[in-house]
């Protein structure tokens, strides 16, 4: 399917795990496509790889999405690039997991600014382009902790929840203007951050086990499940879903009892 032929979509945090696989998705379906990515070799390895493996346009802009001007300038670089921006995919994230009143002003500071207001800078930077040309799709990639609580992950799920409130908020302001703004919640995604996080334990393969063990699909979710959906929801035939949050879990959230 070429369902993003010629359009041009930004992901941010594109350089590796579920950024990586959605740079690659929208480049196959026919997508220009900006990785803005804050590692800036990773950022460019990606482009590199994806634009030779799918002959696509597919360029690196170093972005910390955590600093408005960082991201208005990669913006103004697509812009100029590309002269139009069909779709944003807000990917970039990070694990902050504390116990609350363990938790220090930089940690709650660090976690907010990327993994909430990183969002919101984007969304603001692109959203003019998007109300001049009529059109636009804004994916957000949150997490099903935007809606169930793991204690000891404080302040990670305040953000997502914030996410989700940003995604409802811009969807009912903006779908009369043509613009679509979902989100997206993975459950527990094999992606190097989930690797590292394995090779922690003394036994990676069994910390791995015990982690699938709890899956209701016995297994984690792969990056291009997560990819394939958010391709939907930047294309025109999702168009009608205005504000929504598809659970991409693998049915672990809708588990009432461990
Ligand atoms: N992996 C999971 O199990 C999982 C589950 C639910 C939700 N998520 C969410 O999915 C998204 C992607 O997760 P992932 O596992 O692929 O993460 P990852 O750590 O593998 O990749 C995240 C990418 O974002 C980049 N990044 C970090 N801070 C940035 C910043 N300030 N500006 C620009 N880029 C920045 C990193 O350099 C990295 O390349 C995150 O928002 C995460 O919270 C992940």
């Amino acid at each position: 399917m070429r369902r993003l032929k010629g359009r041009t979509a930004i992901v941010t945090g594109g350089g590796q795990g579920i950024g990586r696989a959605i740079v690659d998705r929208f480049a196959s379906e026919g997508a220009r496509v900006v990785v803005a990515e804050l590692n800036a070799d990773a950022g460019q390895r990606t482009a590199e790889d994806i634009s030779r493996k799918r002959q696509a346009e597919v360029v690196a802009v170093p972005t910390d999405i955590a600093d408005r001007t960082s991201v208005e300038r990669m913006v103004a670089e697509t812009i100029r690039r590309f002269g139009t921006i069909d779709a944003l995919v807000n990917n970039a994230g990070i694990a902050v997991f504390d116990r609350p009143l363990d938790l220090s002003d930089a940690d709650w500071r660090r976690c907010m600014a990327v993994d909430l207001e990183g969002a919101w800078h984007c969304c603001r930077a692109v959203l003019p382009a998007m109300i001049d040309a009529g059109d636009g799709a804004i994916v957000n990639i949150i997490s099903n902790h935007a809606f169930s609580i793991i204690p000891g992950t404080f302040p990670y799920p305040v953000a997502k929840h914030g996410m989700l409130g940003l995604t409802r908020a811009l969807a009912l302001e903006y779908a009369p203007m043509g613009i679509a703004v979902n989100a997206i919640s993975p459950g527990y995604t094999d992606t190097p951050i989930a690797e590292a996080e394995f090779a922690k334990s003394a036994d990676p393969a069994r910390a791995r086990a015990v982690v699938e063990a709890k899956q209701p699909v016995g297994r984690l979710c792969r990056p291009d499940e997560i990819a394939a959906v958010a391709a939907l929801l930047a294309s025109h035939e999702a168009r009608f879903m205005i504000g929504e949050n598809i659970v991409v879990d693998g049915g672990v959230s809708i588990r009432m009892y461990e």
